[in-house]
């Protein structure tokens, strides 16, 4: 006869075995069907990356953007609510919500970057004034909705501070079972921008980051160690500049501002921070993942914004003896998040060319 306590041992087990393979699964290449495109939410702080992601994402048939949520992060939400409104006029998509979302991050200041992103967050290129209306929904709010009206089908893809999505999960945690997956851009296992350890997006919102990455989700994570290397060099900006239609002059002209800087700041092209995130959801072999256990510090001092990775997904387990601790062997920890390890930047460059020819 089995006991009480055995037979718990046993279903604790086997849920323990469940998740890890709903873990697993959720790193497998996505077999979406031509015609069936994937729902994607683009949480955005346009940005002249985002402008960038926000341009791939509309001109790649394998996503069905179902709204653009705004934070605020490169410039304030404003800011970001006019040049998301913007976009989606000049990529005529006025069908798409465009909703507000937080104005500052949970627990500190906010941080703008027009130094990095122009005065205007798009790299100082013009467009004309908005000809779509922004949504009357709150950010975290639409987030929600959607995410319950489409169970198990939405992609989040968060490329700013994680503000809006740690709301969203505040306001009705049962989205973290209900959601696709998220897709972010953000963090880094190599090494920060913001700070010598912190990537800007989680920089500037670690609170909100830490929910996010323990919210239990399938997570990948798209940081600095991937994007720093898939730069968009003169040589790819002459080709673009070749397009004539309206979206790729656009691009042209934000991303001639962004190479300009980089090279200003002696790179040899301008990272695709928020692109590359959007590539890795319409073809996800662009990357390669690794499955770890990542943590977000919260209280360094040098540390605020770390995105903490374990390479081996173990740590040493210590006993106290006497008057010191003794190594007494290696515990395992359990991976959270699909980082992103190599990306194919050739390759994407030539993705976001394609999709932009003609546009
Ligand atoms: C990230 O920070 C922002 O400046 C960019 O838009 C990108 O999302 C890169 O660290
Ligand atoms: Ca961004």
């Amino acid at each position: 006869m089995i006991s009480i306590r055995s037979a718990t041992a046993m279903i604790k087990k086997l849920l323990v075995l469940l998740l890890a393979v709903a873990f697993l699964l959720s790193a497998t290449p996505a077999q979406a069907s031509p015609n069936e495109a994937r729902k994607v939410i683009l949480d955005v702080d346009p940005g002249a990356d985002d402008a960038m992601a926000i341009l791939l994402a509309l001109n790649s048939p394998e996503l069905d953007v179902r709204a653009l949520t705004v934070v605020a992060g490169n410039v304030v939400v404003g800011q970001g609510v006019e040049n998301a409104l913007k976009m989606v006029s000049l990529a005529g998509r006025c069908d798409i919500p465009v909703a507000r979302g937080a104005e500052k991050p949970l627990e500190q200041k906010l941080t703008t970057a027009e130094f990095f992103h122009g005065k205007n967050g798009l790299g100082n290129a013009d467009l004309p004034a908005a000809a779509c209306k922004v949504d009357a929904r709150p950010a975290a709010d639409l987030i929600v909705e959607l995410v319950n009206r489409y169970p198990r089908e939405i992609t989040l893809v968060p490329v700013g501070p994680l503000t809006n999505i740690a709301l969203a999960l505040k306001k009705d945690p049962s989205i973290a079972t209900k959601v696709k997956k998220v897709v972010l851009m953000g963090g880094s296992i190599a090494g920060g921008n913001a700070t010598a350890v912190a990537e800007a997006n989680i920089y500037n919102d670690p609170e909100a980051a830490l929910a996010v990455f323990e919210a239990g989700w399938p997570l990948t994570m798209v940081g600095l160690n991937v994007t720093e290397r898939t730069l968009f060099t003169r040589a790819e900006l002459g080709q673009l500049a070749k397009e004539k239609g309206q979206q790729a002059r656009f691009a042209t002209a934000v991303l001639t501002f962004l190479v300009d800087l980089a090279e200003k700041l002696g790179g040899e092209g301008t990272p695709m921070h928020d692109p590359l995130a959007v590539g890795a959801v319409i073809d996800r072999t662009l990357i390669v993942i690794r499955d770890m256990r990542v943590d977000i510090e919260t209280r360094g001092e040098y540390t605020r914004g770390e995105t903490v990775a374990s390479r081996h997904n173990c740590s040493d387990r210590r006993e106290l003896r006497g008057d010191h601790y003794a190594v007494v062997g290696i515990e395992t920890v359990q991976p959270n998040v699909h980082v992103a390890v190599e990306s194919d930047g050739a390759r994407f460059n030539q993705l976001f060319l394609a999709r932009l020819r003609g546009k």
